[in-house]
């Protein structure tokens, strides 16, 4: 029988007898903090920073406060079982790495490093579009690891096939559409130091490798590599879609899809009706829109319409164990990990990752265990308890 996750919390005390303390933090709100010791001011501010007054990153978090969980007693919560499937994909828990673009600028070996961390535990990592390796190069490096791949969906449509057909070749298996960011929003802390990586040539590998984007270029990017990052940062930028344009991603995607950076409820409802799989319920930690609703807060409605129908996943301020009993407590089926593993990341590559990933999973596994909960099925709103 495999260890339970919370057996990492024995592992830490038991080498605590010879000496030997964590390597990195096991408080997950204490990440970013040590992320930022690390970093260059201009990757962290990449990494830690939201739109305009920060003010979306903050209600994230403090949605979380709102909600607290009431534990049980005798439940007899011994043997938990976090194990679960999500649209075809067996989880070991209901937690999934988010999709971070760039991750060259946390560390050199950026989404090599998060995909051996994450197939390690087999743990599925969502791959961006912007990553700083191509696909198939991340593919590899996940091995028989899960993995889904995350579209910024280029405007124009031989490009947009091409990922597509690139991400099924290499075994994504699930589709995941950023809808939130077809422009970038007004982030103080990245235009304070001037600083967008993808206009410096990092998080573009997947147009480098891509034919059907070299075919658009007059000149090779190893030719002329600013007129290529030109012409691919404009594939992205200023120009949004609209709901009669999904058919497309259906035309050339087999597997499931999810919308992601759904925060109305019409938009959920809307997205089921058009045949999609499911919704990542996200405001892209705040990076986008400021002053919006947490996205926390427009989780439980979400739920209630589209829940029966459809896959909802979660993510936007998770940071702990019993964050995540709530976002489940509340209807999601599972939470895309964001921030917390890329802080990882940046202060020790691969076994960065595996670090903040088996903390985050022992603390849920935990927090199940001590709240009487031994099964995901157990958890709904009655978990929890409205506080003011
Ligand atoms: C540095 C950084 C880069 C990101 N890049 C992407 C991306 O390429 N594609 C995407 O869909 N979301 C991206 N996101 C958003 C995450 O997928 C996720 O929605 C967000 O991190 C959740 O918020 P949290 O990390 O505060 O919990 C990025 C987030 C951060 C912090």
């Amino acid at each position: 029988m495999p260890q339970p996750f919370g057996a990492y919390q024995s592992e830490i005390y038991l080498n605590g007898l010879n000496g030997v303390v964590p390597d990195f933090t096991t408080d997950g709100t204490a990440l970013e903090a040590m992320a930022r010791e690390v970093l260059r001011p201009e990757p962290y501010g990449y990494a830690a920073g939201g739109a305009g007054s920060g003010a979306t990153m903050r209600a994230n978090r403090e949605a979380f406060d709102h909600w607290r969980i009431v534990p049980r007693m005798l439940t007899d919560a011994t043997d938990r079982q976090l194990a679960t499937t999500v649209l075809g994909t067996e989880l070991p828990a209901p937690v999934l790495l988010a999709p971070i673009g760039v991750q060259s600028i946390l560390h050199e070996e950026g989404e090599l490093a998060t995909a051996r961390a994450a197939a390690a535990l087999g743990v599925p990592m969502v791959l961006s579009t912007a990553s700083s390796y191509s696909l198939e190069d991340v593919a590899k490096a996940s091995g028989a690891g899960p993995r889904w791949f995350q579209l910024y969906w280029p405007n124009d449509p031989e490009v947009a096939a091409s990922l597509l057909q690139r991400a099924k070749r290499a075994g994504y298996s699930a589709l995941v559409v950023t809808l939130d960011t077809w422009t970038l929003a007004w982030r103080p802390s990245d235009l304070d130091q001037a600083f967008l990586p993808f206009i410096r040539g990092t998080g573009i590998a997947n147009a480098l490798t891509d034919p059907a984007f070299r075919a658009l270029l007059e000149r090779t990017p190893e030719e002329d590599p600013q007129a290529a990052i030109l012409r691919w940062v404009g594939m992205f930028t200023g120009t949004d879609k609209r709901w009669d344009q999904l058919p497309f991603l259906r035309e050339h995607w087999d597997g499931p899809i999810l919308l992601k950076g759904i925060q109305h409820v019409d938009d959920a409802r809307r997205a089921v009706e058009a045949g999609m799989d499911g919704v990542v319920v996200s405001n892209h930690g705040g990076r986008q829109v400021d002053g919006a609703v947490a996205s926390l807060d427009v989780l439980p409605s979400i739920v209630r319409a589209i829940g029966e129908r459809a896959t909802v996943l979660f993510d936007s301020g998770i940071r702990s164990g019993a964050d995540v009993v709530k976002a489940l407590s509340l209807g999601a089926n599972a939470v895309l990990l964001g921030r917390p593993f890329a802080y990882g990341l940046a202060a020790g590559g691969e076994s960065g990752v595996r670090h903040v990933l088996r903390s985050l999973l022992a603390d849920l596994d935990l927090t199940m265990a001590l709240s009487g909960n031994a099964r995901l099925a157990g958890l709904n709103p009655d978990v929890l308890t409205r506080s003011l």
